[in-house]
């Protein structure tokens, strides 16, 4: 079946142009599927609350890794974009990613200031650089701000809450009036049980899961979302990705993390387009499977190769391996 937008290449060498071109289409491809617009719809009525001047409401984004928090508040930032105008730069939504390492309140707090495109957003005092954001968030009319990255509250070496940096947020809060959404991964619910005040602000919080494959509602759901980047990818052509086999293969893949679908896709169709082809099949799929590494994955077998595939008795084969094998590991440190 054939598709609007990309011109067939029919067996033809694509230029470096082209290629370039369909790449980073690929690239910023995002698909709304039902939970990511859930949130959005959440995130756009704690914005709207804020344009309307009305109580700040908080909320919170938590998913593992590659489930699309990003994708979510970028998509939704890059709908207010900020605008230079004479006496100030409008920013209606501000996005910042928490950076790792911010032991002291001031790394944080300068982070937002840069973000704020703050000249001198590396100087002056704590208390200083609070009041600096606070009065930018009313000279730029600001009414939301995303902190991206929520878990760099949580020291990486010493797994400890880094006490300082999450009371200053606490306060910060309460000083900005604007609602504050904090993003993170699943572990940022420990600097919640560490402070009890953020905790208490934070009623709101949404979880970003990864697709599941446990009911038929849940297969239906992920062969949905393929139906969809299947229509949004750089080929004319449509690959039938929601097929019933080829959409549990990649559910195996990628136990449902839109980063790792993505990641498989891209491959393929950068592995399709080098060919000249104008859709994606089972051994583009395979192709790109031997090209990626996953670390976390080690006894997974290639499901592309596989004509008798069953996904739950492959992923019972993965996890007794790696039960087999964790068990006989001798324990480190232990003496006899
Ligand atoms: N809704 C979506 N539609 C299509 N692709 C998506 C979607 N969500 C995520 N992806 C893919 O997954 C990749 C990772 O997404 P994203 O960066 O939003 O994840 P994250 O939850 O923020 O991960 P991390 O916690 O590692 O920062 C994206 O670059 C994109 O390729
Ligand atoms: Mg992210």
């Amino acid at each position: 079946m054939t598709k609007m937008f990309f011109e067939p290449l029919n067996g033809k060498r694509i230029s470096e142009k082209e290629f370039n071109l369909r790449y980073a289409h690929i690239e910023s491809l995002r698909v709304v599927h039902p939970k990511f617009s859930e949130i959005k719809s959440e995130v756009t009525k704690i914005h709207n609350l804020s344009k309307a001047n009305v109580k700040a409401e908080q909320l919170c984004i938590i998913g593992q890794t590659g489930a699309g928090k990003s994708s979510i508040i970028e998509l939704y930032a890059s709908k207010y974009p900020h605008v230079e105008e004479e006496e100030r730069t409008h920013i209606p939504v501000l996005l910042v990613s928490v950076p790792p390492r911010a032991k002291s309140p001031r790394v944080l707090a300068s982070k937002i200031l840069r973000e704020m495109k703050d000249q001198f957003f590396d100087s002056g005092s704590e208390e200083h650089m609070t009041h600096r954001i606070c009065n930018y968030v009313d000279k730029c009319d600001i009414k939301m701000i995303f902190l991206d990255e929520f878990h760099h509250l949580i020291d990486r070496d010493t797994d400890y809450v880094l006490a300082s940096a999450s009371d200053w947020l606490k306060t910060f809060i309460d000083k900005v009036k604007i609602p504050v959404v904090l993003v993170g991964l699943p572990e940022s619910e420990r600097i919640f049980s560490y402070n009890e005040q953020l905790d208490g602000r934070y009623p709101n919080r949404m979880v970003l899961p990864p697709f599941s494959y446990s009911s038929k509602k849940d297969i239906i759901e992920f062969r949905r979302f393929l139906v969809s980047i299947d229509d949004k990818l750089p080929l004319s052509e449509l690959s039938n990705l929601s097929d019933p086999e080829l959409a549990a293969k990649i559910f195996y893949f990628s136990f449902g993390v839109p980063r790792y679908v993505m990641n498989l896709l891209k491959s393929a169709t950068e592995i399709s387009l080098n060919k000249g082809k104008d859709l994606i099949t089972e051994i583009e799929l395979r192709d790109a499977f031997n090209r990626i590494t996953r670390s976390t994955r080690p006894y997974a077998i290639n499901p592309f190769e596989n004509t008798k595939f069953h996904l739950m008795d492959e992923i019972e084969k993965e996890k007794k391996i790696h039960e087999q094998l964790f068990q006989s590991e001798p324990k480190k440190g232990k003496r006899k």
